[in-house]
């Protein structure tokens, strides 16, 4: 373990930003994770992990830590479940496939998520119907301020719609080093409502699907609308999608008839930014080097060589005129740094 200093974040950020961190170091275990710690207490710190969730819009004057803990591993079971413990370095998708090489079920639909086991929880990674929160048990986390190993319960995350305790008033306090799973070991319980999830099936034949069929799948719906962040930079989803009363959304109804929705309560509804963006005209654009993805407009793209800033002003730029056009304020779901 060696502190380095100068070092591009290039390769560390999936969409490609190349700023600079004044120190830089990778750890591998606990231990050294402490040891740094304890060592650089007063010092300005960032936890990185599969740095797939960040908008780097400039170089960071402080230490980066790069979590690179590994190790999976079976903490109990019976006839039914498992449970799971993965540490934060490892790899989500290449979990989720170790999961499904082991029949374990759960996290299928959760299949090619970018990213890091450890960030998983920070802000609840949910797509086709299912939410980290349907399979977490616990997760053990470094208090930065005591440098002891803290455990949190389901209940203790507070996970809410892309959010948890961690987003909250435990930001910046903690660095989640395992997450324990509780999956299934039989009588999986498939979800395949989403709509394109059916279809897909369709197209292959499949009446029966396997924990397996439904991953291959959630990876061609996937790959067929999402950008490979190894070929062109992106964080996925930038955005959240908004939610608005019952009221506000009669009231677009009537310009909009086909404006697609998820009723959340009796009075609030859930309707996909993707949408409005691409409403709003910008889905495909591009400026230069960077864009809006052509197949999902919630997607902002780094082409080349675009920076931080212009991929952040650019944000700015939607957000704004989706706010003239349909008075809906669009948050960012990625960290911007
Ligand atoms: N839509 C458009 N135009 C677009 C994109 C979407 O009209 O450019 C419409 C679609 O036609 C559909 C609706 O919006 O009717 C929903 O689209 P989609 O199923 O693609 O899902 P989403 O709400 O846009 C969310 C997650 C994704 C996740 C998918 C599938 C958020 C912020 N995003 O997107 O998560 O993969 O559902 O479950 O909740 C991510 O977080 O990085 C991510 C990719």
């Amino acid at each position: 373990m060696q502190v380095q200093h100068n070092i591009s974040l290039k390769t560390y950020n999936t969409f490609n930003i190349d700023v600079i961190a004044k120190q830089f170091v990778s750890v591998t275990n606990i231990d050294d994770l402490k040891a740094v710690l304890s060592l650089h207490k007063h010092t300005n710190k960032l936890i990185l992990g599969g740095g797939s969730n960040m908008l780097l819009t400039k170089d960071f004057d402080g230490l980066v830590i790069h979590v690179n803990i590994k190790g999976i591993e079976i903490v109990s079971e019976n006839d039914d479940f498992v449970y799971v413990s993965a540490s934060a370095g490892e790899n989500w998708h290449e979990f989720v496939l170790w999961c499904i090489n082991h029949n374990y079920g759960g996290i299928e639909n959760l299949s090619l998520i970018p990213g890091n086991v450890g960030t998983t929880p920070i802000q609840n990674i949910g797509a086709y119907g299912v939410e980290i929160k349907d399979v977490f048990e616990s997760c053990l986390a470094l208090n930065l301020k005591t440098n002891e190993l803290q455990s949190f319960s389901k209940t203790d995350c507070e996970f809410g719609y892309r959010d948890s305790i961690f987003k909250k008033h435990a930001k910046g306090q903690f660095i989640i080093t395992s997450v324990v799973f509780k999956l299934t070991k039989q009588n999986h319980k498939l979800q395949i409502n989403y709509g394109a999830i059916t279809s897909q099936l369709n197209i292959m034949h499949i009446i029966n699907p396997s924990i397996k069929d439904i991953s291959k799948v959630i990876i061609n719906i996937r790959e067929s609308k999402l950008p490979d962040p190894k070929k062109i930079g992106n964080s996925g989803s930038f955005f959240k999608n908004p939610i608005i009363s019952k009221y506000h959304f009669n009231k677009l109804l009537k310009n909009f008839a086909d404006v697609p929705n998820y009723p959340v309560s009796d009075d609030a509804v859930k309707v996909p930014a993707g949408w409005l963006i691409e409403k709003a005209g910008f889905k495909g654009k591009t400026f230069g080097h960077y864009g809006i993805h052509k197949n999902q407009a919630l997607v902002l793209v780094n082409y080349g060589n675009a920076s931080g800033l212009e991929i952040l002003n650019l944000s700015k730029l939607i957000q704004k005129t989706v706010k003239r056009l349909f008075d809906i304020t669009i948050e960012a779901e990625v960290n911007i740094l």
